[in-house]
This record gives C-alpha cells, structure tokens and sequence, in this order.
C-alpha cells in the first residue's frame, strides 16, 4: 500500500516493554509522527473517573466515549501531544487508578470501535509509529511494519522501580509486579481485541537488551521494508 506520507508501523507488545521509548525514538529518526494509543484509553478512564461513571456499565462508558472530542499536536520530539475536550490531561494520565481503570473499560467494544475509529483517522495517510496493544492486529491490519516487543513480569517490574526512584518516588517492587501481572492477564484474556502478536509481526524480546539495542533492532526492521 502507498501512502502519502511515509508507512504506518505498529508496536504492540505488554507495558513496560519499552514500546514508547523505542516508537519514539524510532519515529524521531525518521522524522515520523509518534502516538501512544494507551493515552486514548487513559483519557476515556481519566473522564470515567472524574465524572463517576462505573467502568463495569458498558453504556455509560461507550457514551462517554462516544463525547470526547480528540486533537493532536505534532510536537518536535515526534509525539502526537493530546487534548481531550481542549485539555492536555498529561500526569493526570499516569496516576495508578487510571491505569487500573483504563484497563477496564479497554474490556469494553464498542468503546474500543470508538477509539479504534480516531486512531485510524490519524494514520490513515502513513508517516507515524503507533505503540499499543491491537495496532498489529486490529488497528492496522495492513500497516507496512509490525513489532512486538515483550520481556519476562519480573523484568518489567524491575524497570517500574528504577523508573520511579530516579524520579525520586518510593517503589514497592511486590505491589508493582502483582499489578502488572494482573493488567497483563486482563490485557490478554479480553474478548476484546485481546493483546497477541500479529502473525506477520517480528517479535523482539527486550528482557536482556538495552533501549539503544531495541532502537536499533527495531529501525532494522523498518529499514527492510524500506529498501
Ligand atoms: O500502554 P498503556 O499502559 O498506556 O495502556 C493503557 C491501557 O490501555 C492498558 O490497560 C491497555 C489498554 N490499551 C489497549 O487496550 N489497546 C491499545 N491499543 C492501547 C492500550
């Protein structure tokens, strides 16, 4: 498929893998858009939250959906900054209840469609990297590149507490790795758009490598295709 601005690439994979890192990076090298599509399903938990919606009532959670107004600012470092309903909802979105929150009403479908639908408005014309969980297989059936990063539960959870001592935050290794362990498990056993690696997707396992060695793995791959 020829596009008018460049590939669509979909980096798939569990959190913690290093999927925006490595898009980012990947798609600064090109000159390429950057999006992290977990940000639409934070901001939908984010409005579900502040506006007391149960995550469990499919209806309300599709409405709420359904009413978010999206836009999209390229920024220099390639990332597609987001506002929902005029806002830039930035930490709000990494707070842990919305994480947890975001990983339910991600059960939802219709929901899914709803985002699923804004997401291919933005790549339809190529010229971006987008890192989630479905770009592979659902989003983007035909993107022209597809990654699956993944590393061990205890690995991850490693990376989550360096994360957060460096910023100074206190990190309880145990409590970390049980809830990536229980997103994970929802994240794979959904009916909906379950996590699973495209068949056509190169699958990369980032456990013992460094993010330059993934950037680099990763950007390979893209060369192939381009050549
Ligand atoms: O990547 P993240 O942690 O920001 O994602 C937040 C949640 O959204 C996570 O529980 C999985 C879900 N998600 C999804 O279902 N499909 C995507 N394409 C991206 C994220």
């Amino acid at each position: 498929m020829t596009r008018s601005q460049g590939l669509v690439i979909a980096i798939d994979g569990t959190a913690g893998t290093g999927k925006s890192t490595v898009g980012r990076a990947a798609a600064e090298h090109l000159g390429y858009g950057f999006l992290s599509t977990g940000g639409l399903y934070r901001a939908l938990a984010y409005k579900v939250f502040a506006t007391k919606v149960d995550p469990s009532d499919a209806q309300a959670v599709l409405h709420t959906a359904k009413n978010m107004q999206f836009r999209f600012e390229r920024q220099p470092d390639a990332t597609l900054k987001m506002f929902v309903d005029g806002e830039y909802l930035g930490s709000k979105l990494h707070l842990d209840e919305v994480a947890q929150t975001a990983s339910k009403v991600s059960t939802n479908a219709a929901a899914r469609a709803v985002l699923t639908e804004k997401m291919r408005e933005l790549g339809r014309d190529g010229g971006i990297i987008m890192e989630g969980r479905d770009i592979g297989t659902v989003v983007f059936p035909d993107a022209e590149v597809k990654i699956y990063l993944d590393a061990s539960a205890e690995e991850r959870a490693n990376r989550r507490v360096k994360q957060l001592v460096a910023k100074g935050n206190q990190a309880d290794y145990e409590q970390i790795l049980a809830s990536i362990k229980e997103r994970d498990l929802r994240d794979s056993t959904r009916a909906a758009s379950p996590l699973k690696p495209a068949e056509d997707a190169i699958k990369i396992d980032t456990s013992a490598l460094t993010l330059p060695q993934v950037i680099e793995a990763v950007l390979k791959e893209i060369n192939k295709y381009a050549s």
